[in-house]
Parts: structure tokens; C-alpha cells; sequence
């Protein structure tokens, strides 16, 4: 009975949503519109919640932007369906004397809650992805601006693709992808978040688009093969500890998918009342038109050291309990829970 209420209830909401006009779904693959009315421009991107309030930074590749300068987009959101633009929260002209076609890359935002500084990491390269550092810049709120601090390479180590990992105790990682030395690397941040000081596990597979989860006392990371802005099966491991002993790697999908034509950028969990889901968020790489590059969001199946990326279909989440309801496109409503 009352989980027929709780149902009913959901569908009101669903109806209301409707009716002023907000998204109540996520659509897979498809456009995805902010509250302007404009498709989101937060490529290789990463989500952090403040409070009550998820922001959404990647790489703004609108047309007709200043070709002198990168971008980095920051979006405003509380049910994680509906964004609102908050503006380019980084601006910045080449830092380094890198040259022409210089490049910023999957660019994340780690709050600091001692210091309250947002510090933002992003892959700073040149046009040949030979400088292969990190990047920094901060700002005191979230909507920047955010001032461009310094540039290095963590450990010492080449640097291209970069991910963020925030465990449950609130300790932050940054995940990245050294090509020598074929694999990639968690690493630890400094108490201000600024410096990447030590290294927590090296994981020896050539993989990119590196992002975990810690679900049930379980770590899970994704990554995906160099194949540049081709899609190919992104892969995951599994371990107790950060640091390893890490599992073998195995298909997130069926491999002739190619992750059905994405790559990760992000594992994100929201642990609600009811339940925990995790989103898999990825890429759909359209290097030629990359402002309509697409995002393949995906609650996955996760549990007892497995993880599945089922094929894409529209869905709801209820930030609040954590569910997610597989939706039909045609009606718009809630069908079959997922969790
Ligand atoms: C794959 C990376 O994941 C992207 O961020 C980008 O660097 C492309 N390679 C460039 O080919």
C-alpha cells in the first residue's frame, strides 16, 4: 500500500515537472537542452555536490567562441536532470607559451571545505599532447572566476587524461593516465588540494578516461582503451583497498557496443533514503562537431564485484531516494524501477 502511495506520489510530481516545463528524464545520447534551451557544453566533465546543490564542470565547446582562449563550463542542478548554466567559469588564454591549437582537457572541481576553495584540475597539453601536465586553477565560489595558478606534471609523471575520485570520508584522488609508464596512476592531494603528493596505487593498464566508485566496500574503476576520440569497450577492475591488490579488467558492456559509442568520464554516486545508484557518465566523442558532442549517462549495475552497463534507454533519478525508473520517451512517465 504505501508503496503504491510513494508510486503515485512520484507520478504527481512527474506531472507537475511536466507541466512547468522541466525535464523529468534523462535521454541517453540525445541533446541535452539547459534551462535556456541550449545543448550542455560540459565535455569530459566531472559532477561535485555542495550542499544540496550538484555543479557540472567540462569543456565548453560552443561555436564561435575567441579561438585564443579555452573554456571551462560550470552548470547549477539539484535533481541532476535539469541544469542551468552558470556560466563559463574559466577563461583562460594559452598559460604556458604552448602555441597554437594548445588544448584543455576534462577539466574537475574539487571542493575544499577547510579551506573552502574550489580547485579545479584540467589536462594542459600542447597540440601535440606532448607537454602532458596538469593544470590548476581556484576560486573562492563555485561560479568562478576561477585564476589560473600553476601547471606540472603529478609525481613527476606525463599527464593526459585526468579523473577525480572523492571517497565516502571526503579525501579527494586525481586519476591519470601516464603513457610510459602504461597505465594510470590514483594519487593523492595536499591538504590545500593544490599539490598531488602522493602516489596510492599504480594501475598497470594502458587506460584512459580514467574514473571509481566505492560502492559497498567495494572499489570499482573504469577506464578506456587510446584509441584518441574513437569509442572502444571501456573496461573495469575492482579492489578492496585503493592501493590495491587490483582485479583483472573486464568488459563494462558488450564489447561490440563500444560502450555503446561513449567513453567514461565519471563514476557518480547518489546515495539516497531508499537506495545508492551509480551513474556512468560518458562521451560521445563527435570530434568534427564537438559542440554536439552527446553524453551517455547510465545508471549501471553494480554490486558483488561486478559492473554492467546496460544498453542506454531515458531515465528518472529521485536524488532523494536514490532510485532510478527506466522512462518511456513517448508517454514521459516513470515505468519500471530500476532499483
Ligand atoms: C581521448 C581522450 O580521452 C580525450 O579527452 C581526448 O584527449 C582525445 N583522446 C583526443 O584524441
Amino acid at each position: 500500500m504505501f508503496k503504491k502511495i510513494a508510486a503515485a506520489f512520484f507520478i504527481l510530481c512527474t506531472l507537475q515537472t511536466v507541466a512547468t516545463g522541466q525535464r523529468t528524464f534523462i535521454d541517453p545520447g540525445a541533446v541535452w537542452p539547459d534551462s535556456a534551451g541550449l545543448h550542455i557544453q560540459a565535455h569530459g566533465g566531472g559532477i561535485i555536490k555542495v550542499g544540496r546543490v550538484y555543479y557540472w564542470y567540462g569543456e565548453q565547446r560552443a561555436q564561435g567562441l575567441d579561438t585564443n582562449y579555452r573554456y571551462v563550463s560550470g552548470y547549477r542542478s539539484t535533481d541532476l536532470m535539469n541544469w542551468t548554466f552558470i556560466g563559463n567559469v574559466l577563461q583562460l588564454t594559452d598559460p604556458e607559451d604552448l602555441g597554437a591549437r594548445w588544448i584543455l582537457e576534462r577539466p574537475k572541481v574539487f571542493f575544499n571545505k577547510k579551506t573552502h576553495a574550489y580547485v579545479m584540475y584540467f589536462h594542459l597539453d600542447d597540440r601535440r599532447y606532448q607537454y602532458a601536465r596538469v593544470g590548476i586553477a581556484t576560486s573562492p565560489t563555485p561560479e568562478g572566476p576561477f585564476r589560473y595558478l600553476k601547471s606540472f606534471r603529478p609525481l613527476g609523471f606525463e599527464s593526459r587524461d585526468i579523473g577525480q575520485f572523492i571517497d565516502d570520508d571526503g579525501t579527494p584522488y586525481l586519476i591519470f593516465e601516464s603513457r610510459p609508464s602504461k597505465g594510470f596512476y590514483i594519487a593523492g592531494l595536499s591538504a590545500n588540494y593544490t599539490e598531488v603528493n602522493r602516489q596510492i596505487a599504480f594501475i598497470h593498464a594502458p587506460l584512459e578516461g580514467g574514473a571509481i566508485v566505492h560502492y559497498k566496500k567495494l572499489y570499482y574503476v573504469v577506464g578506456s582503451a587510446l584509441t584518441g576520440w574513437r569509442p572502444n569497450p571501456n573496461k573495469y577492475a575492482t579492489a578492496r583497498s585503493l592501493s590495491g591488490p587490483w582485479s583483472e579488467f573486464k568488459d563494462i558492456a558488450p564489447p561490440e557496443t563500444n560502450t555503446y559509442g561513449s567513453q567514461s568520464t565519471m563514476l557518480f554516486k547518489v546515495a539516497g533514503t531508499k537506495t545508492t545508484s551509480v551513474l556512468f557518465m560518458g562521451d560521445q566523442w563527435r570530434p568534427k562537431t564537438q559542440w554536439d558532442s552527446r553524453y551517455l549517462w547510465m545508471p549501471v549495475t553494480i554490486g558483488g564485484g561486478k559492473l554492467t552497463l546496460p544498453p542506454p534507454h531515458p531515465f528518472t533519478i529521485d536524488v532523494r531516494t536514490g532510485k532510478t525508473w527506466q522512462v518511456d520517451p513517448s508517454t514521459r512517465f516513470p515505468q519500471t524501477p530500476q532499483n
